[in-house]
């Protein structure tokens, strides 16, 4: 297999993408453009290596690659459409190896990458093969942590005096659960251990965040009780 295969997909990555914007993101400005699509796919792949590197299953060196290969391609179509961006996505990788002489890869091979690929966004169906698995996990590991408290703060009204209190809130309510619910489904005892680290970062941050504001006392919660009595007697 030519060493040279993850570095030309990532080229071919930029070069298919470049230019192209999302028009279905609205809450996250910064997930709108081509590069961000480019981004997510390197932090996937490294997140793959993270994965493999917490795992006792040993996978061969190509079979490494063509892993890294299918995280790179896997969103390459996510762009332009949302809904069965997989498939779509394979078909292009599948358009790109005829292209280049399949870069050397067996049909088995190809075959294995087309179908990581079309297959990653069935996040909810456990796993039998171990590369697909680990895929799916990587990219279920991406945008989770410190980047989900940024990306919980975009949902909140930023004018509010009680901004950082609805952020503790939201926080508890809606990303915790969701860690939860994503554990629930990875595939890799590596996925899960990284994901727990992530997990355990955001209950830190609360802690910090609650002995911060105080969030317990008596003071701060009437002052709250007080503001949502006021504001609805200005809406009513
Ligand atoms: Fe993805």
């Amino acid at each position: 297999m030519p060493t040279n295969i993850l570095d030309d997909a990532r080229s071919y990555l930029v070069d298919f993408l470049k230019g192209k914007q999302n028009v279905f993101e609205t809450k996250h400005p910064w997930r709108k453009g081509w590069e961000f699509a480019v981004l997510h796919s390197l932090h996937v792949e490294a997140y793959v290596l993270r994965i493999l590197g917490r795992e006792d299953d040993r996978l061969s060196e190509s079979e490494v690659t063509l892993l890294r290969l299918a995280a790179i391609l896997h969103d390459i179509a996510r762009l332009e459409k949302r809904e069965d961006h997989a498939r779509a996505g394979a078909e292009i990788a599948a358009e790109w190896l005829e292209r280049n002489g399949q870069y050397g890869l067996n049909a088995e091979e190809s075959r294995k990458v087309l179908e990581m690929i079309a297959d990653h966004s069935k996040k909810e169906v456990c796993e039998q093969d171990f590369s697909k698995g680990v895929l799916k996990d990587a990219d279920t590991l991406d945008e989770i942590g410190v980047m989900s408290i940024f990306m919980t703060s975009n949902w909140l009204e930023h004018q509010s005096p009680f901004f950082f209190h609805a952020l503790r809130q939201r926080l508890i309510e809606v990303e915790l659960p969701f860690c939860d619910q994503k554990l629930s489904i990875l595939n890799t005892e590596g996925a899960k251990k990284i994901l727990r680290e992530k997990r355990d970062f955001v209950e830190d941050f609360l802690a910090q965040l609650r002995d911060e504001l105080q969030a317990e006392r008596e003071a701060e919660q009437s002052l709250m009780r007080l503001s949502q009595e006021v504001e609805s007697e200005y809406s009513g």
